[in-house]
């Protein structure tokens, strides 16, 4: 068993380190510190956006870690206001300069807005990329019919959907278009923001392995080879998070966990952003 675990992107070279810190905690607690003790555990992804105000955060625990910037996987968004192309580029030039580096791993439109055409983002998107400022490009928080409009109107392929998905939300759908356009499904708020630890089915799965739910809850999605970017501000649960590359569920306490998913089980829904709704 390995310690981590990459997922290959389908249609170019690279890969996504499976398990990923995120650092747009709407529950506070974030800080350097925090992406710093991430890197020292191990974690070598680290997601932020241009909306989190978090980027001079990650810039700065990079450059502490000591870490080469080839080693990390770093991720960032440009908000739904900045989709216009002018409002795009200089977002770009903002974050790589928060974050000072010069270039991202994972440029990511954060939300479609349905006021901003696609045709417009997304060559903009591309040419982020063709102008080396990233090494890949996706989208986030898109449904199927976005994602199937984005892929045919971005002059690059994207390679990777970030969107809400741990066991209490059905993401069957979107699933399926990410796999049928072969990228990797990123899974944000894979904790349901704290909401899963009172669950018995995982409570039960967690005792009999001696894992934790978070351990159980990431495992689960890990082996689906989707990407997770779980968020803590504690030292123990940075780390904890991280070790779920050492076991595995079978197929009863996967198909449990999956048997979790509910109507009510979305936790991240800003009104108004994803015209025709989610899937
Ligand atoms: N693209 C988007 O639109 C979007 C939207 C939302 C989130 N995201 C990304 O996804 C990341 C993760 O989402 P999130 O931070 O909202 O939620 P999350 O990772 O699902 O949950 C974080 C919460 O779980 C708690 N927690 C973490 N590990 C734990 C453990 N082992 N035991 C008990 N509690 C634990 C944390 O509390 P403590 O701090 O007290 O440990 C925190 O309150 C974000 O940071 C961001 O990078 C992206």
């Amino acid at each position: 068993m390995t310690a981590t675990l990459s997922l290959p992107f389908a249609h170019e070279a690279g890969a996504i380190p499976a398990l990923g810190f995120g650092t747009g905690a709407m529950t506070g607690g974030m800080s350097v510190e925090a992406v710093a003790l991430a890197l020292k555990a191990g974690y070598r992804h680290i997601d932020t956006a241009r909306k989190y105000g978090t980027e001079g955060w990650v810039g700065e625990a990079m450059r502490a870690s000591g870490l080469p910037r080839d080693e990390i996987f770093l991720t960032t968004k440009v908000s739904h206001e900045n989709l216009r192309a002018d409002d795009f580029a200089r977002s770009v030039d903002d974050s790589l300069a928060a974050l000072e580096v010069d270039y991202v791993d994972l440029l990511m439109v954060h939300w479609p807005n349905p006021a901003i055409a696609l045709s417009e983002t997304m060559p903009a998107l591309a040419k982020a990329k063709r102008q080396g400022l990233a090494r890949h490009i996706g989208v986030a928080n898109f449904n199927i019919v976005l994602l199937d409009q984005a892929v045919a109107l971005c002059p690059e392929p994207l390679v990777a959907l970030q969107a809400e998905y741990h066991p209490y939300l059905d993401q069957a759908k979107l699933m399926a278009a990410v796999r049928r356009h072969k990228l990797v499904f990123v899974a944000y708020c894979p904790l349901a923001r704290g909401r899963l630890f009172g669950d018995p089915v995982l409570s039960d799965i967690a005792q009999k392995r001696g894992r934790s739910v978070a351990q159980v809850a990431l495992r689960w999605l890990v082996q689906q080879n989707v990407a997770a970017i779980p968020f803590s501000s504690k030292p123990e649960r940075i780390a904890d998070n991280f070790a779920v590359f050492d076991f595995t569920l079978d197929d009863d306490e996967m198909a449990r966990i999956s048997a979790l998913k509910r109507a009510d089980g979305r936790v991240a829904n800003p009104a108004g952003r994803v015209a025709g709704g989610w899937d």
